[in-house]
């Protein structure tokens, strides 16, 4: 599949397209999502094959307006400390990289929730997003647009690579902006869980509804809380090793061996080179977030033995970052 620019027409043939139950691949500020329309089971069943994904690994439904999340959500059901919690992070955070976890309504297929009594939804601030949504029944559930477990895409040629003929449209909008996927928080009941990290950090959250649980453990055979937390996921072809943070400079370097460095390090005396790449010159979290899966594209495109990456610092992206870093390199996220 040719990839579209995100003219007005182009994104009306899409809009189109989703409505004949053919699947879209389009742009949102964490990773490309790959579409279909939340209501369509058939087009519903095409995203778990085009992307290898197994069935009980629920998809996320996104919202254009705030008053489509009644149509997906039984918000109505909600506790009152529920119902409040979610007024503020909608009213506050959405839209943005934030996946709320709620109670479903029957409208919404079991097969985007996998059959489980909750459903994900996100408001992404993309405007092509929100105007193919728009433009569309006002709902579309869309996984990243990436064979499962394999890298996310961060743009329209990563989508192009990855999955082709197996979408029927690729909307280009440019490069993704936030570069790691939403967060997503359940507060379907009790106390909040943040259940992955991403794109809001959990600093953000809670300074918003107080203190959230953040707990990836998980017991051997249970089926995933989200599946975004099985172990091996967000992975290169190549082999991924992580480092600690100054590890990586102090290592000899081979040329088959590549390098992703957080910030410059100051005894590495390589020049950015072949298989070199530096997340941010400034150490600032907002961009290496943003270059992260850029990166590992590149990376994973030179035909390295393997690639060593460093640990970015533990807190705000850096939590989402390290997460991703871990599950490329096979190793899950322990509990903080
Ligand atoms: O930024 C994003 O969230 C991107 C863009 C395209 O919006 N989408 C994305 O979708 O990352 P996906 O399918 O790759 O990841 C969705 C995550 C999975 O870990 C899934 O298990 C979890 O959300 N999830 C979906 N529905 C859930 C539910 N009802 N309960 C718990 N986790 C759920
Ligand atoms: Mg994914």
């Amino acid at each position: 599949m040719e990839i579209l620019s995100s003219s007005d027409q182009n994104v009306q043939r899409a809009a189109a397209a989703l409505a004949d139950g053919l699947l879209v691949a389009f742009p949102t500020e964490t990773v490309y999502g790959l579409g279909a329309d939340a209501f369509n089971v058939h087009a519903l069943a095409k995203v778990f094959e085009a992307k290898n994904r197994p069935h009980f690994d629920p998809l996320i439904i996104h919202i254009a307006e705030h008053d489509a999340l009644s149509r997906i959500a039984d918000t109505a059901s909600l506790d009152r400390a529920a119902g409040e919690r979610l007024s503020i992070l909608s009213r506050q955070l959405w839209p943005g990289p934030l996946t709320l976890i709620l109670p479903k309504r029957p409208q919404i297929p079991a097969l985007a929730t996998s059959g489980l009594a909750t459903v994900a939804v996100r408001f992404p601030s993309h405007p092509v997003a929100q105007k193919l949504i728009r433009l569309s029944t006002g709902a579309i559930a869309a996984p990243s647009a990436n064979p499962f477990g394999y890298l996310s895409p961060t743009r329209a040629e990563h989508v192009k690579a990855q999955l082709g003929q197996k979408v029927d449209f690729i909307l280009d909008g440019g490069r993704a902006a936030v570069g790691v996927e939403s967060t997503v928080l359940d507060i379907s009941h009790g106390q909040p869980r943040l259940l992955r990290p991403g794109g809001t950090p959990r600093e953000t959250i809670e300074a918003l509804i107080g203190p959230v649980e953040f707990s990836f453990a998980q017991a051997v055979n249970e089926a995933p809380l989200s599946p975004g937390q099985l172990e091996s996921h967000y992975a290169p072809r190549t082999p991924l090793v992580l480092c600690r943070r100054g590890e990586l400079a102090s290592l000899p370097a081979a040329a088959t061996e590549g390098r992703l460095y957080f910030s410059p390090s100051t005894n590495h005396s390589e020049a950015a080179g072949h298989g070199t790449r530096v997340l941010s010159q400034t150490g600032n979290l907002a961009e290496a977030a943003a270059n992260l899966f850029d990166m590992l594209h590149e990376l994973d495109s030179l035909g390295l033995r393997v690639i060593r990456a460093e640990e970015a610092p533990l807190s705000g992206l850096g939590v989402a970052i390290n997460d991703r870093l871990r599950r490329a390199a096979g190793h899950t996220t322990p509990a903080l």
